[in-house]
């Protein structure tokens, strides 16, 4: 009984409180099941603010599933292109292929049909039932966990076994008859926007449902909710060039059984601990055929998933014999390369560490290309 009535309190303050805070984001604009369904895809791991851009270039760019499933894999990944996690968009493409096919072009209203898509798990699936068609079905995400594990003072570390099912049973309990996509987004709002991380300043003054949190009530917010050890970043040193010519520069396409293979990057390898200068060096010559010196323009951060990267940047002009060397060095190893202008970068799937790169060209762009 206690239950049931923090729960009804829960729902209607929640549900009035994000009507009044709200965030316009563009797919809030939208009851296309579709575009909902490419908004959650591009949310999953990746923040809001990050996503607002590429969400408005996608959907101009693919208004409809079949657009979609008609494009290139190669312009899909070209519009992707430093959003990271680059099997998202592969599976997105595909499922619009698979969706166009076996569902009628009609993003599947099935809890089972679904999760049968490459890239939908039982979060997505839940964001698209219950935000698209207004079915009753619970999400968890990150923000999600964060409220429901203060709410219910859950102390058990997140991952821990049997965490996740209680915490999506509770997800279920809560959620109302009606308006279950409303309510699951004003969750997910209240964690994006008041029921912070810990570490971050704590609103609880100014949440609709601190009378119904249990942490809040028993002081324990700022320990809620316990999270797993986080992985240690690896970190890795690596030297990069951009190797010019006459009709822009070189860029590599990486092969099919690595990360973020298909993608186009500046050529470069991982070092050890010896100095840059002399790995540059050494790398241009043994691996490019390319014997010269390279000019230092500097270096800079770049994370993947647990990767922490230091990059640092060389540059050199080929021409004449050393850049026929180094066009049959790229050939006896097979390479896919290109030369390329630096607005052409747009139309390739390629990782943002070449965008940062351009973006440390500026000051001296005018004399290169
Ligand atoms: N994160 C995941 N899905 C979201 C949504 N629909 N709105 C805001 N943030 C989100």
């Amino acid at each position: 009984m206690k239950d049931l009535k923090k729960a009804e309190d829960l729902r209607v303050r929640l549900i009035s409180w994000y009507a009044d805070n709200a965030r316009p984001l563009p797919w809030r604009e939208t009851h296309d099941p579709y575009l909902i369904w490419i908004s959650e895809i591009m949310l999953q791991q990746t923040q809001v603010a990050t996503v607002i851009p590429y969400y408005l270039k996608f959907s101009k760019r693919f208004p409809t599933i079949k657009r979609l499933a008609e494009a290139s894999l190669e312009e899909v990944l070209a519009l992707w292109s430093g959003l990271g996690y680059y099997k998202r968009a592969r599976q997105v493409k595909q499922s619009a292929e698979q969706i166009i096919k076996g569902f009628d072009g009609l993003i599947p209203r099935v809890h089972k049909d679904l999760l049968s898509l490459p890239g939908i798990g039982k979060y997505t699936a839940g964001a698209i039932l219950s935000i698209a068609y207004d079915l009753n079905y619970p999400i968890l995400d990150g923000n999600v966990m964060r409220v429901l594990s203060r709410v219910f003072a859950m102390d058990e570390v997140l991952n821990a076994k049997g965490v996740q099912n209680k915490l999506w049973s509770l997800a279920e309990k809560i959620l109302p008859e009606k308006k279950a996509g409303m309510f699951n987004q004003a969750l997910m709002e209240l964690g994006a926007l008041i029921c912070l991380p810990s570490g971050k300043k704590s609103l609880c003054h100014d949440c609709p449902i601190s009378e119904s949190c249990e942490a809040h009530q028993k002081d324990l917010v700022s320990q809620l909710p316990k999270l797993p050890e986080k992985r240690e970043k690896v970190k890795i040193q690596q030297v990069m060039f951009l190797l010019l010519e006459k009709k822009g520069f070189l860029i590599l396409q990486r092969p099919d059984d690595v990360l973020l293979k298909g993608m186009w990057e500046l050529p470069g390898k991982e070092i050890s601990d010896q100095p840059h200068q002399e790995a540059a060096y050494q790398i241009l010559k043994e691996d490019f055929a390319v014997d010269g010196n390279p000019h230092y323009l500097s270096s800079l951060s770049h994370s993947i998933t647990y990767r922490a990267i230091t990059c640092h940047v060389y540059l050199i002009h080929v021409s004449g014999e050393v850049k026929k060397s180094l066009m049959n060095r790229l050939e006896s190893r097979t390479l896919e390369y290109r030369w390329i202008q630096r607005d052409e970068l747009q139309d390739l799937p390629h990782s943002s560490l070449i965008d940062k790169v351009m973006l440390l060209l500026d000051p001296v762009q005018k004399d290169l290309f």
